[in-house]
């Protein structure tokens, strides 16, 4: 079989990543490699994002771009077939080919495993839209390639476990481009996490959409929650580190916080996106808790295990956010402590229920407020990592680093840690003793091995 080039660019989160992958593996029998530009490829998949305007119109200039390149090997007698997958796709269908005809395929977020399908029909010059949602069970009936890693790329690894989300938060797309909430079964999930530790993973991130509304059918034929099944996957032999994400501060369940109290291997760190500090702002945005719930379950989680990390995200400017409600939202991250946390200006989607709203806030409110909040987080996140300053810490040795004889490792709380060390201890789980606070990155010097991590006393606030 003749070997072709594919170039797959993801714009959007850990689970459009991820997707992107497995649409490389679905590819790869076919005979398609991976190469990192989009030059000289004879397939260019972008896997889009819907989740603001910003992101969604990217994708119109790239195709512009695309276009070129396209008509370029057209001239020299080289075919390249341009494929538009991910939210956007699911979101737009046919509205893509309409505004950018370059387009061969436009693939829905859950169809992608019928690429060499679609492909091979484009091939014969049909110009395809599939952005049907199956009406079956999107994990049950996968056949293996579609959402499951068939080789690890590198020391960590993104598995999905549950897809899709019913909470219908007022400004958000996903639950119209991801569809409906479902979970994959326990033991599916299980030998996935085998094989990537097989082949050399040793940190595993769960990802969801709503990763802790899991709720996937377990052994015992009953629904497991997702702390039961942290507990099932630290059993298995190579993974040293479990991490998740995105968590929705309404589905906190127990065992979940039981699993950050005894499972070494759960990493003490949470990403709880809270979005705004004001009851109102919360109300309106259909997220179903207040303020002071969001704060009790930061609490019931640090009472479990006190050095966890908190991450979050944030919006600005959503219709009706006075400056007092900001200031909540201002407050809340000062009450906190957090490690990190993204923000983002209020981007009216259409379909959504808060594009309707009347009283929209103007760009320069939302930009102002923007820029004001991300001076809190900075701040924050600089005083999270001061104390680190000297502490010795567990770190993850994931790849090499930007110098010669670097390695990047992260510690328990996703900080990312330079230090001089060879190549072949990728992998490996060693302490290291911060020396350096940069405003990206920690650097650190491997500690003598008789040297114990201290136990870290942080408290976020
Ligand atoms: N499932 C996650 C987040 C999904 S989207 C959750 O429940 O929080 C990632 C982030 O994008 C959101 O947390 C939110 O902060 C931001 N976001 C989503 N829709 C947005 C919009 N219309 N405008 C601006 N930011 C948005
Ligand atoms: Fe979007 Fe809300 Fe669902 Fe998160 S919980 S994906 S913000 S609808
Ligand atoms: Fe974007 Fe879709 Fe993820 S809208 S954030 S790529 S679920």
């Amino acid at each position: 079989m003749s070997t072709r080039k594919l170039y797959v660019k993801s714009f959007g989160c850990q689970m459009n990543v991820y997707d992107s992958h497995r649409m490389a593996d679905t590819l790869a029998p076919a005979g398609f490699t991976e190469i990192a530009q989009p030059a000289g490829a004879d397939l260019i998949v972008l896997n889009t994002c819907n989740i603001r305007e910003k992101a969604a119109e990217k994708i119109y200039s790239e195709l512009g771009r695309l276009r070129v390149l396209k008509e370029e090997a057209q001239a020299k007698g080289r075919r390249v077939l341009i494929a538009v997958a991910g939210c956007v796709a699911q979101a737009e269908g046919e509205e893509i080919v309409r505004r950018a005809p370059a387009v061969d395929i436009v693939v829905g977020s859950q169809n992608y495993h019928q690429l060499p399908v679609l492909l091979s029909r484009a091939e014969q010059g049909e110009q395809i839209v599939d952005t049907e949602f199956p009406l079956d069970d999107r994990f049950a009936t996968m056949p293996g390639a579609r959402r499951e890693a068939t080789r690890a790329r590198g020391i960590s690894a993104f598995v999905t476990v549950q897809e899709g989300c019913d909470k219908f938060c007022t400004f958000c797309v996903v639950p119209y481009t991801r569809g409906v909430e479902t979970s994959r079964p326990v033991e599916q999930i299980a030998r996935e996490v085998e094989r990537l530790a097989d082949a050399g993973v040793r940190e595993i991130t769960l990802i969801g959409q709503n990763v802790n509304a899991y709720h996937g059918e377990g052994p015992d034929g009953r629904e497991w929650p997702l702390g039961k099944l942290m507990y099932r996957l630290a059993e298995i032999a190579g993974i040293a580190r479990l991490r998740y994400t995105t968590s929705h501060p309404l589905d906190l369940e127990p065992s979940l916080i039981d699993a950050h109290r005894d499972l070494p291997a759960l990493m003490p760190y949470v990403h709880l996106p809270v979005q705004s500090g004001n009851d109102r702002i919360l109300a309106a945005m259909n997220r179903r808790h207040t303020r002071a719930q969001y704060l009790a379950a930061i609490d019931r989680l640090r009472a479990a295990r006190s050095d966890l990390a908190f991450t979050s995200d944030f919006i600005v400017g959503f219709p009706g956010e006075t400056e007092a409600e900001f200031g909540d939202t201002v407050s809340l991250v000062e009450d906190v402590g957090f490690a990190a946390a993204y923000s983002f200006m209020y981007s009216p989607r259409p379909g959504t229920p808060a594009a309707e709203m009347t009283e929209q806030v103007p760009e320069d409110v939302k930009s102002e407020r923007l820029q004001r909040l991300q001076a809190v987080i900075n701040r924050e996140l600089a005083r999270y990592n001061a104390q680190f300053l000297g502490r010795t810490v567990e770190i993850l040795l994931e790849k090499p680093g930007k110098l010669a004889g670097q390695l990047v490792g992260r510690t328990p709380y996703l900080q990312a840690v330079q230090v001089m060390a060879p190549a072949a201890r990728i992998g490996e789980v060693v302490p290291a003793t911060i020396t350096e606070i940069g405003r990206y990155t920690l650097f650190g010097a491997l500690a003598t091995p008789e040297t114990e991590p201290q136990q870290l006393a942080i408290a976020g606030a």
